[in-house]
């Protein structure tokens, strides 16, 4: 396996993706968790270093772990990854002094000789997306340079009898088109194979879990979202019944969706399941309520009550299952604190495990969204199911701006489904990243048969993004939208009213609070 360690880059997350693209397993570890046992441990194939925000001339600048070069494996720096490789290693870095360069730049070869540079200069030059205030003004000894920018003379760097490369650009970026190729040059020449799989992953982290959790007992706190199910049915596979799942129903829920995740888990899977339906609880405490944040906090207290009052109740539990995914763990890594790290806690149980003295299990920790989906249909969850449509913690709660009651939730409920059917119908689903109606509070004048209506407006949001930071409305035709409008009106009663949010986000945001 390859180690990356995390000198704090916008783009690590890239580094991995890439390398699994190629089928290597890797691990991101920030620098400073990695220290000298931790390499004899891990026994990284190869290692990379990864590009960073500090400066080695700062105080307490980030450096790569005691030992790493004396590993005797491949190397590969990238933008601050070089420059502190070149720091170490007797080469000398120095200020921008006007040679910072962002953006695209071109590269062009000196010995195009290098097996990091298969098949890269076939053009003569190539695009690569640079993003550096420092830069290398004298490579270490040993080091010869492989490639040039107008700003960067050692663009492109190596030791060839060490194995150690270094590179001023980010290939992992889509800017470097030929990027993706020098990880593939880099992991062949590590002796990678590219045998990594989903199905080998799998019976790796289930081998994990066993040796993590013996014979103790595990609570799962279950949402229906593609996460914290795939993280319950792995675990389920590694430790059977010490496995519970706890299911806190707050009424929120899309319609049968309740249904289908206790069908789901209780009769497919066998998963021991407590449902708490306590959507009586969650109404009644929302009752009058309709400043948004007050509804989250709401929502948030009475969930982590209900669950805690269940878990409670399993006996000898040791510890908690969730659903963290890789991004949730590298956005938690404090470069301004310092070496400490905090884990972000997933919005629905934070705080919980110190509170109840739990230990946590968190098998999807080291994976993607992407790479989860896989992972899922690894495990025979069904195609429809883990390619669902994000759906908040706090449900149909902040979809229902003003007061909630239970009419305005049933009809949300029907036309949210007609919708989503509609989607469906047309071939669109997959293309969407998130759809779903918000029932307004207000209602309107309108005129069916020969009378007249006086019923809610509903508005339909369905937008297109990579990971819900930015977001853009998707562009329905105007029959879609006239023929989705019509059957929501015809077929749910209590709505007269239909509109389209064109809004992008930012200036807007996806959910309507
Ligand atoms: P916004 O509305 O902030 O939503 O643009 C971005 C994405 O996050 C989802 N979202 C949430 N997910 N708990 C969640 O698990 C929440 O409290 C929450 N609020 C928003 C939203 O559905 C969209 O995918």
């Amino acid at each position: 396996r390859l180690l990356i360690i995390d000198f704090g880059s916008q783009v690590t997350q890239l580094i991995a993706r890439r390398l699994r693209e190629l089928n290597v397993y890797c691990e991101i570890h920030p620098y400073n968790r990695v220290d000298e046992a931790f390499l004899k441990d891990f026994g990284p194939k190869a290692v990379i270093f990864s590009g960073g925000p500090s400066s080695v001339f700062a105080e307490g600048a980030p450096m790569p772990p005691e030992g790493v070069f004396d590993l005797g494996v491949p190397i590969l720096g990238i933008c601050y990854g070089q420059q502190v490789m070149m720091h170490c290693l007797g080469g000398k870095v120095e200020r921008g002094h006007g040679t910072a360069e962002f953006g695209r730049a071109y590269v062009t070869p000196k010995d195009a000789k290098l097996p990091l540079l298969n098949g890269w200069f076939d053009e003569g030059r190539e695009q690569v997306w640079m993003s550096h205030g420092d830069h290398v003004s004298k490579i270490a000894p040993g080091f010869e340079v492989y490639g040039t920018s107008p700003n960067a003379p050692f663009a492109i760097t190596a030791d060839v009898s060490r194995n150690f490369y270094a590179v001023q650009f980010h290939p992992e970026v889509h800017h470097t088109p030929k990027g993706a190729k020098l990880y593939e040059n880099f992991v062949r020449l590590a002796g990678f194979t590219g045998d990594w799989t989903m199905a080998s992953y799998k019976d790796d982290a289930i081998e994990k879990i066993r040796a993590q959790v013996g014979d103790k007992r595990v609570i799962c706190g279950l949402s229906g979202g593609v996460d914290s199910s795939v993280a319950a049915i792995l675990i389920h596979e590694a430790i059977g019944d010490q496995l519970t799942c706890v299911f806190v129903d707050h009424g929120l829920l899309r319609l049968n969706e309740a249904e289908e995740v206790v069908t789901m888990f209780r009769d497919n899977y066998n998963i021991p399941l407590v449902h708490a339906d306590e959507a009586d609880l969650f109404l009644g405490a929302l009752e009058g309520v309709s400043d948004p944040e007050v509804k989250r906090k709401t929502i948030g207290k009475l969930f982590i009550d209900v669950f805690q009052r269940e878990a409670g109740k399993i006996e000898g539990a040791e510890f908690l299952a969730q659903g963290t995914l890789y991004p949730d763990v590298i956005e938690s890594v404090s470069f301004s604190g310092g070496p400490s790290v905090t884990i972000k806690s997933h919005h629905n149980v934070g705080g919980l495990p110190e509170k109840m003295g739990l230990k946590l299990v968190e098998p999807l920790r080291e994976l993607f969204k992407d790479e989860v989906r896989a992972l899922g249909r690894e495990l025979g969850l069904p195609d429809k199911f883990i390619g669902r449509h994000p759906f908040p913690g706090p449900g149909l709660a902040i979809r229902c701006p003003g007061e909630i009651t239970k009419e305005k939730l049933d009809i949300l409920r029907q036309a949210d489904a007609v919708y989503i059917d509609q989607i469906r119908k047309h071939g669109l689903y997959d293309e969407i990243w998130q759809a779903f109606a918000a029932i307004l509070p207000l209602k309107t004048v309108g005129v069916m048969g020969d009378g007249r209506t006086y019923d809610y407006a509903l508005s339909l949001r369905a937008v297109t993004s990579v990971d819900g930071m930015t977001a853009d409305y998707y562009p329905f035709t105007h029959d879609f939208l006239g023929e989705t409008a019509t059957r929501i009106i015809n077929e749910v009663q209590g709505v007269n009213r239909v509109m389209y949010d064109v809004t992008s986000k930012p200036p807007g945001t996806i959910e309507m609070e």
